[in-house]
């Protein structure tokens, strides 16, 4: 069995000088597949052509990313819509809302998110969400929409668990990533009561770089590092890690 990153902008330019050695470290490390999570119009062309050349182990999702959306965010919308009518993509994300940096757009981030939910039951793919601190509002607002077919992530889950209890009651998994290995993280006393069956792995490279990295840019093939640290705070196996949180996301992405 392999690894697979659920969350990696493989195409930021922060990956311009090495983007094929880096990802060829990645497959060695063992990670196979890798989902990139679009952000915004600006961010389609590096990703299409990254899955291009790279079609066994790269996969692109679309999507609008909450910070992204501004006061033209329908525009915005409807163009990654036609995408959408297109091809097929994996994913509807990166979406979600956020209220760490600018809390001008909440209104239009919620708005974009009733959208984007729309194209998930339409298309009958997952959502990858981002929530910055806004997982109260983000799992009302999904509750709203919830009618039994929505299924997808929270990536880069840090919560509760009560909130984990939440997400899980809503059928979603929960993605975790380098903020695990991060000291008073909370995960520690979260996890051993999270079955494995809610869990997949992610980098969300090239940012949230996991330890003894921490501060300089994240790659995809630290991810072993993050599920050590599950099998670590789980008491299980590192391979049941690797072989549950693959077989979680090849059922989310794949149907499999
Ligand atoms: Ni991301």
């Amino acid at each position: 069995m392999y690894f697979t990153d659920t969350h990696a902008h493989l195409y930021a330019s922060q990956f311009k000088t090495d983007r094929h050695d880096m990802l060829m470290r990645s497959v060695e490390a063992g990670v196979q597949r890798h989902y990139l999570p679009n952000i915004d119009r600006e961010s389609i062309e590096g990703m299409l052509e990254l899955e291009e050349k790279y079609p066994t182990h790269c996969f692109a999702t679309m999507g609008l990313h909450p910070c992204s959306v501004g006061k033209d965010f329908e525009k915005d919308l409807y163009d990654i819509e036609a995408w959408l009518s297109k091809r097929t993509f994996k994913a509807i994300g990166e979406m979600g809302t956020d209220l760490h940096w600018d809390k001008t757009y909440f209104e239009q981030q919620k708005e974009a998110f009733k959208i984007q939910a729309g194209w998930a039951k339409k298309y009958k793919i997952p959502l990858i969400i981002h929530c910055r601190k806004s997982t109260y509002e983000t799992i009302a607002l999904l509750k709203e929409l919830q009618d039994g077919t929505l299924r997808g992530i929270f990536h880069c889950f840090g919560g509760s668990l009560e909130e984990a209890q939440e997400i899980i009651k809503l059928g979603f998994l929960m993605g975790i990533g380098g903020v695990v290995t991060y000291k008073n993280a909370g995960l520690k006393e979260v996890l051993p009561q999270i079955d494995i069956q809610h869990l997949v792995l992610e980098t969300d490279a090239p940012y949230l770089t996991p330890e003894p990295h921490r501060g300089k840019r994240n790659e995809s093939s630290y991810i072993p590092l993050i599920a050590q640290k599950i099998a670590d705070f789980k008491q299980i196996p590192l391979e049941e890690v690797k072989q549950k949180t693959t077989e979680n996301a090849l059922r989310l992405f794949e149907n499999d």
